[in-house]
């Protein structure tokens, strides 16, 4: 009986139709589930990488269906897997020229990574960074158009780096401003990253630079007493380039000056009504909505600024900032302040994620009509303050009414940075940072030289 089965089953496969029978079967069995692998492998990496997730109608390519299917397409495509975009730098002294940078690298595709670039790196090829990692993250962290923060970025865009960016966090674009950015040995940071088209560029923005901030702070501190005690005429040419020579003037006059860099900026900030649009979320307070105000100078954006206005946002549903005039900043403060001027304080609270309002010029004390006009629920303010405690008597005049209305809250600072703080940072290291800043007026120099229009995103 065995002999007889096995003998049947090998007169089977001995026999020729059998065996084209049998391997057919097995070429099915296995063909099968490859081409189902192939298929769903195909539908699930190179569709995404080949289709179009950014597909834009040139007129004269393709016929109208075509184009209308293949942006149809792109728009899926992108909903499924978003365009990311990648910018790197240092957000030292963060200000509204890195904001709108951010902004602009962000409008280029649907998320911003961020790489921050570590202290070391930074002293290696700067000199010292005026704020630390963790301040440098807390700022880049509340600016609204950023999507994910990489931490110690290098500077170098290397092959393996990039190939980390496209395979780990799915980077698509590497975007740089039009200034150029040399490594130290002469070549493009980008080089490669431009080579593999995987680049593109954004305008920088006029007028403001961390090298000019720092230029700024330098210049009014105490040895130059008499400068700012004209800056009330100079306010307005201060971060221009226009009065040069008044303040050369001025330089050379100054005896106790210590020579060094003291104007360097070269273009200056053109506040226009776009701008503050596309820095604006242009929603109003949803009905019902409990508003919450806090006022201040905001001088020199900080991580300070950015704790308590996350602490006041989260007492209610839609924050107001007040600030106040330059005038009024000074008064208070001394001629010396503010750094910043109201248009460019104005663009730095309006970047912050916290933020979703602001008055440009707001009173320096509160009146029933603030309250009632913007229908405000909550007053607040930090508790530390760039004045120090002595003031407290002015700061019970300038909050009576929401006193009165039971409507007025003090928050505990979460940092007691100020900007006092920082201008000490910076006048403490002087020799530092004149010397970081003469460097950066060379390159700066060429930049305005060979500058051309680019169209801002
Ligand atoms: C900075 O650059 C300007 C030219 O743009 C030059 O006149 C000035 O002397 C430079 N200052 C230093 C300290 O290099
Ligand atoms: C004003 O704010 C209160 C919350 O404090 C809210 O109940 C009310 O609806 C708001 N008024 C308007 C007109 O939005």
């Amino acid at each position: 009986m065995t002999n007889a089965s096995s003998g049947g089953g090998r007169s089977i496969l001995n026999s020729p139709e059998a065996r084209t029978e049998a391997l057919w079967w097995a070429g099915i069995a296995v063909s099968v589930p490859v081409a189902g692998a192939a298929i769903w492998w195909l539908s699930e990496n190179t569709i995404n990488r080949l289709a179009p997730r950014e597909y834009q109608y040139r007129p004269g390519t393709i016929s109208e269906y075509i184009s209308d299917l293949l942006a149809k397409h792109a728009k899926r495509r992108r909903k499924r897997q978003p365009v990311r975009v990648y910018m790197d730098g240092c957000f030292d002294v963060m200000h509204y020229g890195h904001a709108n940078a951010l902004r602009q690298a962000r409008a280029l595709g649907d998320q911003l990574v961020l790489g921050l670039i570590s202290d070391d790196e930074i002293r290696r090829a700067k000199g010292p960074p005026v704020m630390n990692y963790k301040e440098r993250k807390t700022l880049v962290g509340a600016n609204k158009w950023v999507d994910e923060v990489i931490d110690d970025a290098p500077y170098e865009l290397s092959p393996e780096f990039l190939h980390v960016l496209f395979t780990k966090h799915k980077i698509d674009y590497v975007v740089h401003g039009d200034d150029p950015c040399l490594l130290p040995d002469g070549t493009d940071a980008y080089g490669y990253a431009k080579k593999l088209h995987r680049f593109k560029m954004i305008k920088r923005t006029e007028g403001v630079s961390s090298t000019d901030i720092v230029g700024r702070m330098l210049m009014c501190t105490r040895d130059n007493a008499r400068f700012c005690q004209e800056r009330r005429e100079l306010t307005k040419q201060f971060s221009s380039g226009e009065k040069r020579v008044a303040l050369d003037e001025l330089d050379n006059g100054d005896s106790s000056g210590g020579g060094g860099p003291r104007h360097t900026t070269i273009s200056r900030f053109m506040p226009t009504s776009r701008r503050i649009v596309q820095f604006s979320d242009g929603v109003p307070a949803p009905p019902g909505a409990r508003i919450v105000y806090i006022d201040g100078a905001f001088d020199l954006f900080h991580p300070g600024h950015v704790e308590i206005l996350k602490l006041a946002r989260e007492q209610g549903d839609f924050l107001l900032v007040g600030l106040h005039t330059d005038d009024d900043v000074m008064e208070r403060r001394g001629a010396h302040l503010p750094i910043m001027d109201l248009h460019e304080r104005s663009l730095s609270v309006l970047a912050c994620r916290y933020v979703n309002e602001v008055i440009i010029g707001a009173p320096m004390r509160m009146t029933e009509d603030l309250l009632t006009t913007f229908n405000i629920s909550l007053v607040v303010r930090g508790s530390v303050s760039e004045t120090g405690p002595q003031d407290e008597e002015e700061q019970r005049r300038r909050y009576s009414v929401p006193q009165q209305q039971g409507v007025m809250r003090v928050l505990k600072s979460p940092s007691d940075i100020t900007a006092a703080n920082i201008i000490h940072r910076i006048v403490h290291n002087r020799a530092a940072y004149e010397a970081r800043n003469a460097k950066k007026n060379k390159s700066e120099a060429a930049y305005y030289k060979g500058k051309q229009h680019i169209t801002e995103m």
